[in-house]
């Protein structure tokens, strides 16, 4: 049987809206789960909300809900991202199950019946919106005052979390005896320094252990929080929700848990590391369980420098990036622009950089341009030229970079080592200029070229297959592969394989047009219909063209245009008939060939480029007065659509 690898995300509150954050972390542990399932691994994914605590009741309480009717609806938000996301987790556990609740008493008791959990009185300022007690001290540090401004009143108490005000409490609670794992988790970490990663984290926790370590309230009188699972042996207490949601790690595995646990990584944000290290690893120690392997803590995503979180208001919902731009694209982005472990700024800007830099300009036409020749079945890989064997060079060593690199969750350095073949492919296509030898008719080195091409295509697409999940599946099919294909080497397709071809992977956007788009569009925008639907590649060498001078270029009459009105012609399943306003009088009529690419709804409003002194012309009988600027080859993939904000009549030159 292969060997086990278990992995696990945090389970989110499942009351929040999950943001570009949630997913980071998501599409982090899904990438690696991937990864190690192609070498064979036997992977166990957990993935799943924590659905206890006051601030779900609380919202159910103001809907109307009960609180497992407002978990059980407010959990599909994160169901349907990870479906979006293309996340194939094995599990995913819900706090509020019972195969949950059974485990967290079973381990209550446990350490209840070997006296490690004790009641006694505890005093402290509680704050109703952390759900916890703060001492005087971590009050007033957060407020920067003396412990005596706040006892005496000088300084108002505030949550040093959420700045709410906070009251003096004294209750009975009941507590765990975490003071007495301080010397086995410095033994541990000290023996296992792998154990919580990136290193600096690691020394964040030990500078933790190096104060005294007190025990831990795990409970919460019913009066306060009912919405908990019940202390087994104080049924007007639940238990505290961190000692509730760290045990999902372990409830979720059942009777697996000799074969998963302890588990190989537990990906967090650094948020919570404290919580997964100290926490976790004393109550796994009181329990008889081994501390995982990894605990590994990523950066933040910030927005502005600033943390990205529903409090404050700046989240970038995952969703409208899905919407325009696809799973691989929001999955490549997270995981290529900043390094793991590292905090990082997300812009619209980066995201469309980064997607017309790498997914376009590099793979995508990587993929595309030697589609032209692809009907051509593939010969056998013939003696390599010394250009052959230096690309072959470039993928052996961009590979093994990648693997490392990717095993070491070290995800931005995996891919730009991958990105080494993306770039060098494209040279070599360059330098060896498929299109020449075409037109020489040198067909024995035009067939060595593709192949060598489609290979490292193979390659790439092989081992991107845990990131960029559709497309890979895409190009893998189209080289008439079922499943990825790791291995290096410029033989592996068979002789005579004649490749498919498709549309472009991705396509260029204009950030001009998406940047504001995405921060909530101010002008409808024009959606393209999914590539599947176009015909042919877009990028094609250039042309020879004969030289013009400027005053040739000034007779084409360029002006902005609106389109204010747009149509289908029937049995003209090509043709849009549309209404162009051009800065005159009346709009203009124009006909345009983009009906398998544009809906015509998504058209209006949009501004465009139109030729305005081209000779009026009849299609399909209807009369067309000009003549809209396009990109694509013999089928169109895009308007020009980049000067959105010029008034119409605007010139362009
Ligand atoms: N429910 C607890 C975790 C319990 S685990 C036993 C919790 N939930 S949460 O919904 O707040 O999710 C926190 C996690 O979401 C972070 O640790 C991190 O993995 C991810 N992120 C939330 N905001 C984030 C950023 N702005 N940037 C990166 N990751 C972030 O805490």
């Amino acid at each position: 049987m292969s060997e086990p690898f278990y992995i696990t995300t945090p389970i989110y509150y499942v009351n929040d809206v999950p943001h570009i954050g949630h997913a980071y972390t998501t599409v982090c542990a899904d990438a690696i789960a991937r990864w190690h399932r192609l070498s064979g691994r036997d992977v166990k994914f957990l993935t799943g909300t924590d659905e206890h605590g006051q601030k779900v009741s609380q919202a159910a309480a103001k809907l109307g809900r009960t609180p497992q009717e407002h978990c059980d609806i407010t959990v599909q938000r994160f169901l349907e991202l990870w479906q979006r996301l293309d996340i194939r987790y094995d599990d995913f556990i819900r706090t509020t199950e019972p195969r949950h609740a059974t485990v967290v008493q079973g381990y209550l008791q446990q350490l209840w019946d070997q006296g490690l959990i004790y009641p006694d009185d505890y005093s402290g300022w509680y704050s109703t919106s952390a759900e916890r007690f703060w001492t005087t001290q971590e009050v007033a540090t957060a407020a920067g005052c003396t412990d005596a401004d706040i006892t005496s009143g000088k300084v108002p108490p505030l949550c040093p979390d959420s700045g709410t005000s906070l009251e003096w409490l004294t209750e009975r609670n009941y507590f765990f005896r975490m003071s007495n794992y301080r010397d086995a988790l410095l033994a541990h970490i000290d023996a296992h320094p792998g154990c919580i990663q990136p290193d600096h984290r690691r020394n964040e926790v030990l500078g933790f252990l190096r104060k005294e370590l007190g025990d831990l309230c795990i409970s919460r009188p019913k009066a306060r929080l009912s919405w908990g699972i019940p202390l087994p042996f104080a049924p007007d207490y639940v238990t505290y929700v961190w000692f509730d949601a760290l045990t999902n790690y372990v409830s979720a595995l059942g009777t697996e848990r000799q074969r998963y646990w302890p588990a190989n990584v537990q990906m967090v944000g650094k948020d919570i590391l404290t919580f997964h290290t100290v926490y976790w690893f004393s109550m796994l120690f009181a329990l008889g369980l081994q501390p995982p392997k990894q605990v590994y803590a990523h950066g933040w995503w910030l927005m502005k420098k600033t943390k990205m979180s529903k409090s404050l208001g700046n989240v970038v919902n995952p969703n409208t990036l899905l919407d325009r731009f696809g799973s691989d694209a929001l999955r490549y982005f997270l995981l290529r622009e900043i390094p793991f472990g590292y905090d990082g700024d997300y812009s619209h800007e980066s995201f469309i950089l980064r997607f017309n830099s790498d997914l376009v300009n590099d793979y995508s036409n990587l993929v595309h341009r030697v589609g032209k020749w692809a009907h051509l079945p593939l010969p056998a890989l013939g003696a390599l030229t010394e250009g052959d064997a230096e690309f072959l060079a470039i993928c052996e060593r961009s590979v093994a970079t990648f693997r490392r690199e990717f095993e070491a969750l070290q995800f931005r350095q995996a891919l730009d080592g991958l990105w080494d073949i993306v770039r060098a492919g494209n040279k070599f296509v360059d330098t060896e200029a498929p299109w020449a030898l075409a037109k020489a008719g040198n067909q024995t080195r035009l067939g060595q070229v593709l192949r060598i091409v489609f290979e490292a295509q193979r390659i790439v697409a092989s081992h991107l297959a845990c990131v960029l999940t559709q497309s890979s599946v895409e190009v893998l099919s189209r080289l008439g592969l079922s499943a990825p294909d790791l291995r290096v080497a410029f033989s592996v397709l068979p002789e005579g394989t004649v490749v498919k071809t498709g549309n472009p992977l991705f396509q260029r956007v204009d950030p001009a047009v998406e940047v504001p788009a995405l921060d909530g569009p101010a002008e409808p925008r024009a959606t393209l219909i999914p590539p599947a639907k176009l015909e042919s590649p877009v990028s094609e060498p250039l042309p020879e063209l004969p030289l013009i001078t400027y005053d040739d270029f000034a007779k084409v009459g360029l002006r902005v245009g609106k389109i204010v009105a747009a149509a289908r012609i029937p049995k003209a399943d090509r043709l849009l008939q549309l209404q162009v306003d051009v800065g005159e009088e009346q709009p203009r009529q124009i006909v345009a060939g983009i009906a398998k690419v544009y809906e015509p709804e998504a058209l209006v409003g949009q501004r465009v480029i139109v030729v305005v002194n081209l000779a009026p012309v009849k299609l399909r009988g209807v009369e067309s007065q000009g003549m809209l600027l396009a990109g694509g080859g013999s089928d169109v993939a895009s308007l020009l659509t980049t000067l959105h904000d010029l008034p119409p009549g605007s010139v362009v030159k």
